[in-house]
């Protein structure tokens, strides 16, 4: 599915990176290290934080973004306007190739803003840019 050609939504991106970068202070990441936070908005203008939750046993690990997004559409809400991802890194953290897959089940059109310890965040559109002719539900109803 590619991306809506509609003008990007208006949001305080700063105060999403923000958010994400206190999210991240939570984060529970003893094994790699790497500390990871996110806040997503919604359309109703909610913010939902997530960090990266890690396990002994490591593929047990539950990343930021699928911490965020659950607890949202627990909450009710099926529509999403932007995600900030922070991490420990120095370049811009983007999401995962299996985060990117649950993200684009309920939002192909977000705005994700990855950033990382240095340099300007990255700005993407999740369905046109990090998951190109995603599987979506659409592909399921054919
Ligand atoms: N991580 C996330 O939280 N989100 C991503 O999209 C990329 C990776 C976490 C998982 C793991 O705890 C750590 O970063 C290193 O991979």
């Amino acid at each position: 599915m590619s991306a809506s050609a509609e003008a990007p939504p208006d949001f305080d991106a700063d105060a999403l990176l923000a958010t994400a970068s206190v999210a991240r202070d939570q984060a529970y990441a003893p094994y790699s290290g790497f500390r990871v936070g996110c806040a997503l908005l919604t359309a109703d203008g909610r913010v939902f934080a997530g960090a990266n939750v890690e396990n002994a046993a490591y593929g047990s690990t539950i990343c930021a973004e699928r911490v965020a997004m659950p607890a949202a559409v627990v909450a009710g809400v099926r529509e999403f306007v932007a995600l900030a991802v922070v991490g420990d890194g120095d370049g811009p953290c983007t999401p995962c190739g299996a985060c990117r897959q649950v993200l684009f089940e309920f939002a192909p059109d977000l705005v994700v803003l990855a950033a990382g310890g240095s340099g300007a965040p990255a700005q993407y559109v999740l369905g046109r840019d990090l998951l190109p002719d995603g599987f979506g539900p659409v592909r399921l109803r054919g």
